[in-house]
């Protein structure tokens, strides 16, 4: 079966990361074909900021995209392209796995958890106003719908994936009605899931027991703000960002994607490592049931890894992006 799949190179070294995914899923025998759109915002006739249609239409159609990374502007500029297309799309839940990859030097192994993150409100709504000069507002959304969807989302996915606990992380001590709601939803829905252990962790100690044992925990649910700042926490565990992966799912359309930046640093040297978006391609594919070449390249990935020959300066070797590709290629056979 052909699979139409939305590909966004995206910034930077987006569009080299991209190529090489598509060499790699081209050699494990997928048919795809790419639908490659570039992402950009514009201002629209009433003077709001809005996704171009194109592209909105393309997932929409195809329910599924792989997204290179996009740079936005920090304190100014037009607002986040990677938040627009998520509230676009209403991709509620993003899904950021961590795990220990073979030969990839960490502060510990044998890390293999699951983060999910509400994506579509918290301070990441945007309603952000000068009240007067020299005070800034910027609103908290948290709705019992949304933390509802979030929870009932997590608890599936532990079923479905043999996960058996789920840490809801809060500061509800502090933020009593908007955390607060966010942990009421939450435990509501887990009574309906009695086979999954539920607890609850304020996010300073939350993140405090991460990097003293992070083999605690098996899945965290999480508002937007939190769950980023302690999905890249996470990833810092096991290596860092070239190596985690994550998906921004809902119930219409999908885009995976790295969680690492353009890294403007290193843009057009050849020595960018494709790596957390390969990892982000697998998720994709067992995502469409195409699990069996998911399987095929992953364990194609762990060996290059785990070799350790043909890694990219990032995590400690000498090889360029296309040696990597070629390696994982080349893994995939023998
Ligand atoms: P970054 O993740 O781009 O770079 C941080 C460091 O990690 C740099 O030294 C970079 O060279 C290295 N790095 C990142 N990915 C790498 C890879 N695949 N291979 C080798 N080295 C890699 O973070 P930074 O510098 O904070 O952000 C740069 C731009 O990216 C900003 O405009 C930011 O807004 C944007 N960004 C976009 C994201 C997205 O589209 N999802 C996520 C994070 C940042």
């Amino acid at each position: 079966m052909t699979h139409t799949i939305t590909l966004i190179p995206g910034d930077g070294i987006g569009p080299e990361i991209c190529s090489a995914v598509k060499q790699i899923l081209l050699a494990a025998g997928l048919a795809i074909r790419w639908e490659e759109m570039a992402a950009r915002g514009d201002v629209d006739r009433r003077g709001s900021y809005a996704m171009n249609a194109e592209l909105i239409d393309s997932i929409r159609r195809n329910r599924l995209a792989l997204k290179g990374p996009l740079a936005t502007a920090v304190a100014g500029g037009h607002p986040s392209i990677n938040v627009g297309l998520r509230k676009a799309l209403d991709l509620y839940a993003n899904v950021r796995p961590v795990k220990n990859l073979p030969g990839v030097p960490a502060q510990f192994q044998g890390v293999d958890l699951v983060l999910i993150r509400e994506n579509t409100e918290d301070l990441y709504a945007g309603l952000e106003h000068e009240v007067v000069p020299g005070v800034v507002e910027s609103l908290k959304i948290i709705t019992e719908k949304a933390s509802t969807r979030i929870a009932r989302f997590a608890f599936q996915y532990a079923q479905k994936h043999g996960r058996r606990r789920i840490h809801a992380i809060h500061k509800a001590n502090i933020m009593k009605m908007s955390d607060g709601l966010f942990l009421n939803s939450i435990r509501k829905v887990a009574t309906e899931y009695p086979e999954i252990e539920y607890k609850e962790l304020i996010v300073d100690n939350a993140c405090m027991q991460m990097v003293l044992n992070p083999h605690q925990y098996d899945m965290l649910l999480l508002t937007n703000l939190y769950g980023d700042i302690m999905s890249d926490l996470a990833a810092g565990l096991v290596g860092g960002l070239g190596v985690v992966p994550s998906g921004n799912i809902g119930e219409e359309a999908a885009i995976f994607e790295a969680v690492h930046g353009t890294a403007p640093d290193i843009a057009g040297r050849g020595i960018a490592n494709p790596t957390a978006l390969l990892m982000s391609a697998i998720m994709m594919l067992d995502h469409i049931g195409e699990s069996s070449a998911a399987r095929r390249i992953e364990s194609a990935l762990a060996r290059v890894s785990g070799r350790g020959a043909s890694l990219t300066p990032d995590v400690g070797g000498s090889a360029t992006t296309s040696e990597f590709t070629r390696a994982v290629i080349g893994a995939m056979g023998s």
